[in-house]
């Protein structure tokens, strides 16, 4: 006992604190998305060099599978989870279990909800993201131009972050849909709210439950495609299209492309995937916002070790999660287009210069 308490002691020295079994449980959303591959990537790139052990699981879109991957790696003793949840409070269940076993839990790029059993979140600033997208489509419009149409897509409504998306989407576009510059042509419950600077979390819930895309890029396809069977000509010609992220935005992008009457679209996105990239290369999607994954796979990293040396993490915002202002330290997010592609994404060493083809 002694000899174990001796070497123990030693080790602690030598390392600065113990590590033992598997220290660090890292749990992502769904390999079907080329965003949280590109998180694992980085994880695994970055945990070569941080000085403890992690193991990271997928939930595949299962919040069933997500609570099965928490409890193996509480049996396997973690000392702090990384979590990005499926279901912001089907989650809460998995973070209850984990903080009862003792072990920290750090919200990552999604926000738990609906349980003070969240410790820390790692984000980027998402209002940011929204307001970039409504920034940028404002900056298209004609000035003193009138009726403007709009169509406005959201992710998927069990996720806290396609509500912060969307808040800050519409303060930069509401006024506008106010005074008339735009005309929303595919939810009238936007349209009724139109009046409404901010938006209460119902409000926002009615409008992304017309016009949610789930995450998913076969629900935005067929929810675009109906949107423009059902508008008329004069609600095609120049479209303004708020989309909710990369994949969303490329399938809505080409069911817009696809339809005769539409001559000109902006189209927004996040997430600075590959295709993406090469979409606004080549003109067919106008905008994505970029947020560096390495930055909010170090803040991750970083919290998990403050964690376990008995520290506690950077705090320079909260989060309201239902039950609790949860600390966080947002990143700042980059706006890219085909101006500024080269230096954010190649120059930047985001994606290398051999990924795209006709970059200038
Ligand atoms: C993330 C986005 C991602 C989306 C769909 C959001 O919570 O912040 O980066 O595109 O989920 O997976």
């Amino acid at each position: 006992m002694k000899r174990t308490l001796f070497i123990a002691l030693l080790f602690t020295v030598v390392a600065g604190f113990v590590f033992a079994d598997t220290q660090v449980g890292i749990v992502l959303p769904t390999k079907d998305e080329p965003r949280w591959i590109q998180d694992q990537t980085r994880f695994l790139d970055a945990l070569k060099s941080a000085g403890f052990s992690a193991k990271v699981l997928f939930s595949q879109g299962d919040s069933a599978k997500e609570k099965a991957n928490v409890e193996a790696l509480i049996s396997e003793k973690i000392k702090v989870l990384i979590i990005c949840p499926q279901d912001g409070t089907a989650a809460a269940a998995a973070a209850d279990l984990a903080h009862k076993a003792g072990v920290k839990v750090i919200s990552y790029d999604r926000l738990i909800r609906d349980t003070t059993s969240v410790d820390y979140y790692v984000t980027f600033d998402s209002f940011m993201v929204g307001k970039a997208w409504g920034d940028y489509l404002n900056s298209k419009v004609p000035a003193g131009s009138k009726g403007n149409n709009l169509y406005l897509y959201a992710g998927a409504a069990s996720d806290n972050n396609a509500f912060i998306f969307f808040e800050g989407a519409w303060s930069a576009l509401q006024p506008k849909i106010a005074d008339g510059t735009y005309i929303v042509r595919n939810s009238d419950k936007a349209v009724a709210l139109k009046n409404k600077a901010k938006l209460t979390r119902d409000e926002e819930a009615q409008i992304i439950g017309q016009v949610t895309t789930n995450w998913n890029f076969n629900d935005a396809k067929s929810k675009a495609e109906a949107n423009l069977t059902a508008a008329p000509k004069e609600a095609k010609g120049t479209v303004y299209i708020c989309a909710p992220n990369d994949g969303t935005a490329r399938a809505i992008a080409d069911a817009f492309a696809a339809d005769k009457d539409v001559k000109t679209y902006y189209i927004t996105g996040q997430d600075a995937e590959i295709a993406s990239i090469q979409y606004i290369i080549d003109g067919k999607q106008s905008m994505t916002v970029l947020k560096d994954v390495r930055t909010l796979v170090k803040d991750a990293i970083n919290a998990a070790v403050a964690y376990m040396k008995g520290q506690t993490p950077p705090v320079t915002s909260y989060y309201n999660n239902g039950k609790k202002d949860v600390p966080a330290k947002p990143t700042a997010i980059v706006t890219v287009t085909k101006d500024n592609v080269k230096k954010e994404i190649i120059d930047s060493g985001y994606w290398p210069a051999d990924k795209f083809t006709g970059l200038k």
